[in-house]
């Protein structure tokens, strides 16, 4: 199968159906929030304190759900508007912005104590437009340089992918050192064909004083502790979704903010905004 980023740029690509046919796929439900928990492991955030973070190229929100059961505060950066609407839909609690990363941030320094990216920055290895300007390494610096600076020191970055060769691996990690990055590759399971992942685990400064981590080894055993770390989690957000109930005032909220904003298509307010489903007896 082809890879989507060779399909289409990723604001069509992710259009209204393949957001919505993406969020609702259990089968990506559950990869995406193995890869966001083995993130937040690699991030190696201090126990039991609420941090704010950034996710990059946060979609539907998938990840961000993750971050909220956490106890994490959140602001997600997206380039598909039908990605970003799925996740307002999905009343998710991060702030959201439209923006391509190939841009660059323009975040006020050292805003997030930690960054974590699912599955997004093989995008930028694809040119937009022959301009110079966006070729792939342009694009690529400008994204680790204004990371970097949006990023407090300590703190690191955390960044899965998917390169198609070790010249993609060797072009974005020379292009995140170059905007000041430490830290390295980290790769789990390198001897499956299915369940190998790249991460970059990058660091500012000394990325909390420790070394690059070691990749997760041996895939059976890998996927057993997957299983058991699954169950254990699908139970705690079941438990939290259920103290977690929005209320219509929150949602309410929520919907005027965005409606400041400017933002359109926010879903209209009525009198079932935010009141629970009677149980069916
Ligand atoms: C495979 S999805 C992953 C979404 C989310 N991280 C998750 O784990 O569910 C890739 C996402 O990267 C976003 N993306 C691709 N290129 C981007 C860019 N230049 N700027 C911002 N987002 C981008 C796409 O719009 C899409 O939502």
């Amino acid at each position: 199968m082809s890879r989507p980023e060779l399909i289409a740029p990723p604001e069509i690509y992710y259009g209204d159906t393949e957001a919505k046919k993406y969020t609702q796929n259990s089968r990506i439900q559950q990869i995406q929030a193995e890869m966001t928990y083995r993130a937040l492991e690699l991030l190696n955030l201090p126990p039991d304190q609420p941090a704010f973070l950034l996710d990059i190229g946060c979609g539907s929100g998938l990840s961000g759900e993750i971050l909220e059961e956490q106890g994490h505060a959140w602001v997600g950066v997206d380039i598909a508007p039908s990605m970003l609407e799925v996740a307002l839909e999905r009343e998710v609690e991060g702030d959201l912005f439209l923006q391509d990363i190939g841009q660059g941030f323009g975040f006020r320094p050292g805003s997030f104590d930690g960054a974590i990216s699912i599955s997004v920055i093989q995008w930028l290895l694809n040119a937009e437009t022959s301009h110079p300007s966006s070729s792939p390494p342009r694009r690529l610096t400008r994204f680790f340089t204004t990371l970097h600076s949006a990023l407090r020191n300590p703190s690191r970055a955390v960044l899965q992918f998917y390169p198609s060769s070790d010249d993609q691996i060797q072009l974005i990690t020379s292009i995140a050192q170059k905007a000041g990055f430490g830290g390295g590759v980290v790769v789990d399971y390198p001897n499956s064909k299915k369940a190998k992942k790249v991460f970059l685990c990058l660091f500012v400064g000394n990325g909390g004083g420790q070394q690059v981590p070691k990749g997760l080894e041996g895939e059976e055993a890998g996927e057993r502790a997957k299983f058991e770390k699954r169950r254990e989690r699908e139970k705690r957000r079941k438990d939290s979704k259920k103290n977690n109930v929005k209320d219509r005032d929150w949602i309410l909220k929520k919907k005027d903010l965005y409606r400041r904003r400017g933002k359109e298509d926010v879903p209209r307010d009525s009198q079932y905004t935010g009141r629970k489903r009677r149980p069916a007896f």
